[in-house]
């Protein structure tokens, strides 16, 4: 048999079947641009699929020149002729949902054709307090969640006392469940963290109250995604957060709850890997992150201050200032390997316009030992020192380059030298956050 070559289709029992999935991941820690460059794409995207998160995640797309910022909604909801979809990967608020619905609906945004999996879980009031109190009771040690509630959802799921979407059209098994969860967490709210014990007919009245609202958008989405696939639908699958903040394959424990990698994708959506065709780490020019955890390459002086001014690096979700530094390799490549990117796209090229120099990390050292790759000890990378080369940088306005070609040397230059150093090769960059702002090197769909 002839080996496959990237791109092609498969053919299967003398079919031709093409595998038009596509994921688009995080390839740092989180807000490298994944929600503008789905976006982008997304006037050729049949289904968009949020696999992973909940409102954790701050998405923010510049559509002529109007601004969206959506936390739980893809980014494709925005695409007339895409059917935005919640996988059983997320955890819905179903506050946050519906406020976000209506928002979107006062602008003009029909979301009448969201699906949403029955399997999804639900984010409720006793997670968002006691994400916060755990929080606060860790001190120093804190993670620096956004307190949305995501994490004690996910731990709820994992520990089998979890609500799912399905659950509010069973109003019985609703309320007996709410009433378990809470049996726990009443004591850990009352005895451990000084709260006051929450109300279990409260709380499920509360989620009852959307059941029909909810009921035309639920559905068995891997049954609707895989569908869609067979008929050659592009279907993509919209990350949130990032490889650095997956709980097995980030800086544990300054991760999230979830996997954002891109096998997230399947096991968030319910399709194979075998319908994913094309991989694509979203990563920024530089390095950001938010929340605690180690960084090595972060800037706590007046380079990082113009960093994070330069690129309006201030969180979409919760508006905390984001920690800035120089690019780092080691932290993509690490991405790259893992979730196994057939491209990256580099975003915010354009905020590093006007430094003199450009340093580009190309190794750590920690205690007098070089690292080329990521050290798997986690203290280890909190002793890594960066060792830096510096290429040259520029000082032209990139923001109206449409071709690799627009962009001055030295600008070329430093692409190259990161794909280099990354080892997979950069196929999409941006030069702003406008839908138009972008240099395609290879077609990406
Ligand atoms: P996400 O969470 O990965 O979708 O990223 P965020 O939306 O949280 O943060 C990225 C920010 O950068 C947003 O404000 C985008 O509008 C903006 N942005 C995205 N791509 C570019 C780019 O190429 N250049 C500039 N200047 N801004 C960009
Ligand atoms: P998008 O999709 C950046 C970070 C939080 C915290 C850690 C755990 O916009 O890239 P959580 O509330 O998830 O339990 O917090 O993860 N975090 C993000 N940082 N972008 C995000 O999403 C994030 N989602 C979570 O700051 O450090
Ligand atoms: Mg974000």
């Amino acid at each position: 048999m002839t080996p496959l070559r990237r791109g092609e289709p498969l053919t299967w029992e003398g079919r031709r079947t093409h595998v038009p999935g596509i994921i688009i991941n995080g390839a740092q820690w989180g807000d490298e641009g994944k929600g503008k460059v789905t976006d982008r794409l997304g006037d050729r995207v049949d289904f968009c699929v949020r696999y992973s998160g909940g409102n954790n995640a701050g998405h923010t797309i510049v559509v002529n020149g109007e601004r969206y910022a959506l936390h739980l909604l893809p980014s494709g909801t925005l695409n007339e002729g895409c059917r935005p979809v919640l996988g059983n990967g997320v955890v819905i608020d179903l506050d946050v949902l519906f406020t976000e619905i209506d928002d979107l609906a006062a602008r003009g945004v029909d979301t009448s054709g969201l699906m949403i999996s029955a399997n999804a879980h639900i984010i409720a009031e006793y997670h968002k307090t006691i994400d916060k109190v755990t929080e606060r009771f860790l001190g120093k040690a804190k993670i620096g969640t956004t307190g949305r509630g995501v994490g004690p959802a996910y731990s709820d799921k994992v520990n089998r006392i979890g609500i799912r979407i399905q659950d509010l059209f069973d109003e019985s098994i609703l309320r007996r469940k709410v009433e378990a969860a809470l049996e726990q967490k009443n004591h850990l709210l009352v005895k451990v963290y000084n709260r006051r014990a929450l109300e279990a007919d409260e709380i499920a009245d509360h989620l009852l109250s959307y059941a029909d609202r909810i009921r035309p958008h639920v559905v068995d989405t891997s049954i609707v995604l895989n569908e869609a696939l067979d008929q050659g639908k592009v279907v993509l699958f919209e990350g949130a957060q990032a490889h650095h903040l997956d709980v097995d394959h980030g800086t544990y424990p300054y991760v999230t709850s979830s996997n954002p990698v891109a096998a997230g994708a399947c096991v968030g959506s319910g399709v194979g890997p075998t319908r994913v065709d094309r991989i694509v780490g979203v990563a920024k020019a530089y390095t950001t992150r938010v929340g605690e955890g180690p960084f090595p390459t972060e800037l706590n002086d007046e380079r990082g201050e113009k960093l994070r001014n330069d690129g309006g690096e201030f969180g979409t979700t919760t508006g905390r200032p984001r920690r800035c530094g120089w690019f780092d390799p080691l932290v993509v490549e690490a991405a790259a390997r893992v979730s196994g990117f057939t491209d990256i796209f580099l975003t915010k090229l354009d905020t590093l316009t006007g430094w003199e120099k450009i340093p580009i990390c190309v190794g750590y050292d920690v205690n007098g030992e070089r690292f080329d790759k990521l050290p798997y000890s986690q203290t280890a990378f909190h002793h890594a020192k960066p060792i830096y080369e510096e290429v040259e940088g520029w000082t032209e306005d990139i923001s109206g380059a449409r071709q690799f070609s627009d962009f001055p040397a030295t600008t070329q230059a430093y692409v190259k030298r990161l794909e280099e150093l990354i080892g997979t090769r950069i196929s999409g960059i941006g030069v702003g956050p406008g839908r138009e702002q972008t240099v395609m090197i290879n077609d990406l769909l």
